[in-house]
């Protein structure tokens, strides 16, 4: 696990061997403990050089062996021991030198880096903080501010910045090893102590305190009731105020807390559920790793609307040809001129020239016929979604897949109309979609293998999470979303305010609560789904009372609001003011309240205080209980797609690991019981009726989530 050799006499190369990254299993800490103490010990060795194997330095601590006791020496003695020691250690940093990578380097006297390479402390984005040191040793080396940022954000830092902050101090685009080990020769018998981090002072501006503060507020607002980062600035803190001995106790205490949270659990679980939804399988038995995608060169986007401007600079962005399709000049040149823009904003962020000879702009469906696949993103109209497949049948080349950007119609209905339904699948990109990270994979009937794995694949070449997904109206997140919708709803004619509701919801986690998040996407989208559907308008059921469409409870408050042309933040009016039409400043509009004491009073609703509580409960348990549902129905193929689907979607708190995982540490008798509970009081509401399998996991003693696919009714039934 650590391989060693003496190479020019008087160099030991200590090579870290743990594929695919070098992570530090307790075998390689073993390893690396051993091989140093011969290093330090030999006579003959007068400098070390610690490298990876397959130009990878390390890629942090193993993920895997956090759920186990403790085995093989530990970092921080190990680390220690490094740099303690009376002979120069230089860390030859390859590819990555991520987590306890890092904190090892860190531990060497010197650090020289390939230009490629990339360090970082990503420890808080599983919920933790970089307890090897790293919180003490990296702002005595690159100062207290630049320290904050890494280490509470856990982002990579490219070598050339990592050079400027001087966390290394070379970088090469040669051979690192090879010059690392001229390096090592060089500086024997150069003063280590400088070098050694732990002795240093921390490079403390005068107003440390208020850099400290302002810290702690900027992080806790971004946080969202997230621990790690605030405790990565109290251990920060520590290297500020402390001795380093002191400050290492501290790093200590704050990561046995962290440690056990339940925050590290979930987002651990975010981690592996990440990488496990890729891995997808069909009920005909056909998975991902025996289904091969085919390569897509040429794409095509009909509709530039919000959806399909930003999957065309999604598609562009990824080095594909885009033919972008519009019905009138009038809108393809507006499409146009919109594309452009963004395309120039993503390319400036980048540093890069924007792609926009990529495109191909044409109101001709003739155009698409070499296009490899097809990505349809018109209004969400039936017939007009079914002309428009059929014509691109006739159209498009005969092995074209031909995808929709749906966000919940039927997939086989459309598959139905075309030459070719094996190749039509269903890719639900989520606005805006050259930045949300969700691709929903809508698998219908029909769809092939070829035809799933390929816009699986499609969607990671675009940077996504892809989920595969059956077919049923809203897939998984806009099925799971109209229950939580609803309830809300439903909490604002019982006495709540849009304010109380949405507080609530922020305060859980999510970065908008319900309804900034409506009047953000716009009040008109739902309220055409509901004349469309018969909910409100001219074609509602004239015996249906007015609070009950289609035997159910049902509330037209929406629909009230969007009478009153509040449209949301675009005019500037929804269920709250805005400081301009487009402006993000929502303030609470006393004629929302008026409207609801009317709405009240006319239909004889008494007014009683709802709490933060019941508003938490009734909005997210209703939601779970959907999603319970779905794994049932064999929609979602386990709770991990479930969970990814509402993470990388819809804002859920990933420090809550998603839905399904938080029903779990919830407990699955409480949201069974908080269920039945609210069921009783609203019998009305058939989402609140606890679903079948919440009922026998409950009955089954309510096991752990990653068993829960044992017992649903038809695993993968609809994928
Ligand atoms: P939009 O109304 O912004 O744009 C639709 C565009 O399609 C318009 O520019 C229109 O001129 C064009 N179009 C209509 N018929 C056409 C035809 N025959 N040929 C070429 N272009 C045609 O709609 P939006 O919001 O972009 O939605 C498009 C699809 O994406 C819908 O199915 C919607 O449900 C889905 N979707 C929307 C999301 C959203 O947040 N807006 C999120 C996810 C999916």
């Amino acid at each position: 696990m650590a391989r060693y050799a003496q190479v020019h006499g008087s160099v030991a190369l200590i090579t870290l061997t743990n594929p695919p990254v070098n992570a530090l299993s307790a075998a390689v800490r073993h390893g690396i403990t051993e091989t140093v103490t011969r290093a330090l010990r030999d006579p003959e060795v007068k400098s070390v050089v610690i490298c990876g194997e397959n130009g990878v330095f390390c890629g942090g601590a193993d993920i895997r062996e956090f759920a186990k006791p403790m085995g093989g020496p530990p970092l921080v003695p190990m680390i220690a021991a490094i740099e303690e020691g009376d002979k120069p250690v230089v860390a030859a940093i390859e590819g990555v030198a991520l987590g306890g990578g890092l904190e090892l380097a860190l531990g060497c006297h010197y650090r020289i880096a390939h230009t490629k390479a990339l360090v970082g402390l990503p420890e808080v984005t599983l919920g933790l903080l970089p307890a090897a040191g790293g919180t003490q040793r990296l702002p005595r080396l690159i100062g207290i501010a630049p320290a904050l940022d890494l280490i509470t954000t856990g982002r990579h830092v490219a070598a050339q910045q990592a050079l400027k902050l001087g966390i290394v101090d070379q970088v090469t685009d040669q051979s690192t090893v090879d010059v690392a080990i001229q390096f090592a020769k060089q500086v024997v018998g150069q003063p280590l102590l400088p070098r050694k981090l732990s002795t240093q002072p921390t490079p403390c501006p005068p107003d440390v305190d208020i850099l400290l503060e302002e810290a702690m507020t900027q992080v806790k607002r971004r946080a969202r009731g997230a621990i790690a980062p605030v405790a990565c600035v109290m251990a920060v803190r520590a290297a500020a105020t402390l001795p380093y001995r002191a400050g290492m106790q501290k790093e200590q205490e704050l990561m046995a807390t962290l440690f056990r949270s339940s925050q590290a659990h979930a987002l651990q679980y975010c981690f592996f559920a990440q990488r496990a939804v890729g891995r997808w399988k069909l009920s005909s038995g056909a998975h991902s790793g025996n289904s091969k995608p085919r390569p897509v060169s040429k794409a095509a986007v009909i509709g530039l609307g919000t959806m399909g401007r930003g999957i065309t600079v999604a598609l562009v962005k990824a080095g594909i040809a885009v033919v972008a399709v519009e019905t009138s000049d009038k809108q393809l040149q507006m499409g146009k001129q919109i594309v452009s823009e963004m395309l120039k904003r993503e390319a400036q962020k980048r540093n890069e020239t924007p792609r926009l000879d990529l495109i191909r702009f044409t109101t001709s469906m003739l155009e698409l016929k070499d296009s490899d696949l097809v990505i349809e993103a018109v209004f969400e109209d039936m017939p007009l979604k079914k002309q428009v497949f059929k014509e691109l049948s006739s159209v498009c080349k005969a092995d074209a897949f031909l995808c929709t950007n749906t966000s919940g119609l039927d997939v086989d209905e459309l598959a139905a109309v075309t030459k070719t339904p094996e190749l039509v699948v269903g890719m639900h990109f989520f606005a805006p979609a050259h930045v949300m990270k969700l691709l929903e994979v809508v698998c219908g009937s029909r769809s092939s293998p070829e035809a799933v794995a390929t816009a699986m694949y499609l969607g990671k070449r675009l940077g996504k999470v892809s989920v595969a997904v059956g077919n049923c109206p809203g897939f998984v997140g806009n099925r799971m979303l109209r229950p939580y919708l609803e309830e809300a709803n439903f909490l604002l004619e019982e006495g709540a305010t849009p304010e109380l509701v949405d507080g609530a919801l922020e305060e859980f986690g999510f970065a908008m609560g319900v309804f900034r998040m409506s009047d953000l996407s716009g009040l008109d989208v739902g309220w055409r789904i509901r004349k469309e559907s018969g909910l409100t308008g001219p074609d509602v059921d004239p015996s249906d009372p007015p609070r009950r469409r289609q035997g159910q409870r049902y509330s037209p408050l929406p629909d009230l609001v969007c009478e009153q042309g509040r449209l949301g933040q675009k005019n500037g009016r929804g269920w709250y003011l805005y400081d301009k039409p487009g402006g993000r400043v929502a303030t609470p509009d006393p004629k929302i309240h008026q409207l609801l004491e009317e709405y009240r009073l006319k239909h004889g609703i008494r007014p009683r205080r709802v709490d933060r509580q019941e508003v938490v409960e009734r909005c997210l348990f209703a939601l779970i209980n959907e999603g319970f549902r779905i794994l049932d129905d064999g929609i979602a193929a386990g709770p991990e797609d479930i969970d990814m689907i509402y993470v990388f979607g819809y804002g859920w708190p990933r420090h809550r690991g998603g839905p399904m995982f938080y029903a779990g540490m919830v407990g699955l008798p409480k949201v069974l019981e908080r269920l039945e509970h609210y069921w009783q009081a609203h019998p009305d509401v058939p989402h609140l009726e606890p679903s079948a399998l919440l009922r026998r996991l409950v009955d089954s003693g309510s096991p752990p989530i990653d068993t829960w696919r044992d017992f649903l009714q038809r695993p993968h039934s609809q994928l």
